[in-house]
């Protein structure tokens, strides 16, 4: 009978890991757990890093971004080594299932300690939103809000100036982020990994603009293509314009969660919970058609979500 359960967030933090450590913390009390939180993600699972939860400790959280567990990457607890070390804490603690707040990576550890007989259970958090089988995750919303917000305030820049900008947003393999705000803030251009990057076709793009009339740009770029700093002079070169850069960086992670990720975050990790009480193994939680959903872990790790080409098309047509 399941009587005791952790909660770790791992990989790199996104705004709304605190309302889903909250809805995890007090469902479980709710229902006569007992609830562990893990300090430092996997780190602190190998460490012995372990506090238990009180519904105290969970309050006044909601809105702060980041995670009051804390966060890491750890390359050795992909090892054998590690995994047993991570076991060692597990049965200390008398820990009879995890639940694992974090991006792709966190979630190939969770299936990685399922393989030594861990009950885990995913929930989905991240900027990328780039988890097969949801279609959100959390931070994703606020991460995409303040990307908007910086590109709004750079077109000021853009059009007093009659400048082009190049704004370099997160995303190594997915191009969720550049995409969705690109069409939000009506970028001239966006480059994403998904799709191959065409110095010709984009210079072609920009300065057919140019003939048209327009005097600036905003090219929304997802670091997966390149870094800013090598893709504006091969653009400058073929274009002649003038090119400035703003690398968003580390901003898009951080911020108080927007409403959307403090409510998905808070139904995600209340039924992680309730997976958990039904007795079922190795799930994750997503969000489809509408509707939560519980899912296998394997089908989670199968493969990176990729954005909707369509939806690229729709975006080069808008922004003529
Ligand atoms: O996975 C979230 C993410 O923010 C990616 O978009 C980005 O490529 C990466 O993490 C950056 O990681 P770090 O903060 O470790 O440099």
């Amino acid at each position: 009978m399941l009587k005791t359960i952790g909660v770790l967030s791992s990989g790199g933090d996104a705004p709304g890991m605190n309302p889903a450590i909250r809805a995890v913390v007090r469902k479980g009390i709710y229902h006569g757990l007992t609830v562990y939180g893990i300090e430092h993600g996997y780190v602190g699972l190998m460490e012995g890093q372990v506090i238990k939860m009180t519904p105290a400790s969970v309050g006044g959280i909601i809105q702060r971004g980041g995670t009051i567990l804390h966060t890491a990457r750890s390359k050795f607890f992909m090892t054998h080594e590690g995994k047993l070390k991570a076991m060692e804490t597990i049965k200390k603690f008398g820990i009879d299932a995890l639940v694992i707040i974090g991006g792709d990576g966190s979630y190939h550890g969770a299936m990685d300690l399922s393989e030594y007989g861990v009950n885990v259970v995913g929930v989905p958090g991240t900027i990328d939103n780039d988890i097969a089988g949801t279609e959100y995750t959390i931070g994703y919303d606020t991460a995409l809000n303040t990307i908007i917000d910086a590109v709004d305030k750079i077109r000021d820049t853009a059009t007093s100036h009659e400048r082009t900008f190049i704004v370099e947003v997160m995303g190594r393999e997915a191009g969720f982020l550049a995409l969705m705000s690109g069409i939000s803030c009506g970028a001239e251009a966006i480059l994403i990994p998904e799709i191959p990057f065409d110095l010709e076709e984009l210079s072609e793009r920009l300065l057919k603009g140019i003939r048209r009339g327009k005097n600036h740009n905003i090219i929304i770029l997802a670091e997966g293509v390149g870094k800013a700093s090598r893709i504006a002079p091969l653009i400058t070169e073929k274009t002649g314009l003038e090119i400035r850069i703003s690398v968003l960086g580390h901003i898009q992670r951080g911020g108080t969660p927007t409403y959307l990720d403090r409510i998905m975050a808070s139904r995600f990790g209340a039924a992680a919970v309730d997976t958990l009480m039904k007795g079922e193994r190795n799930k994750a939680i997503g969000w489809k058609d509408g509707k939560l959903r519980v899912y296998d872990l394997k089908e989670a790790v199968s493969f990176k979500r990729k954005v909707d080409p369509e939806l690229y098309e729709l975006s080069k047509i808008l922004s003529i």
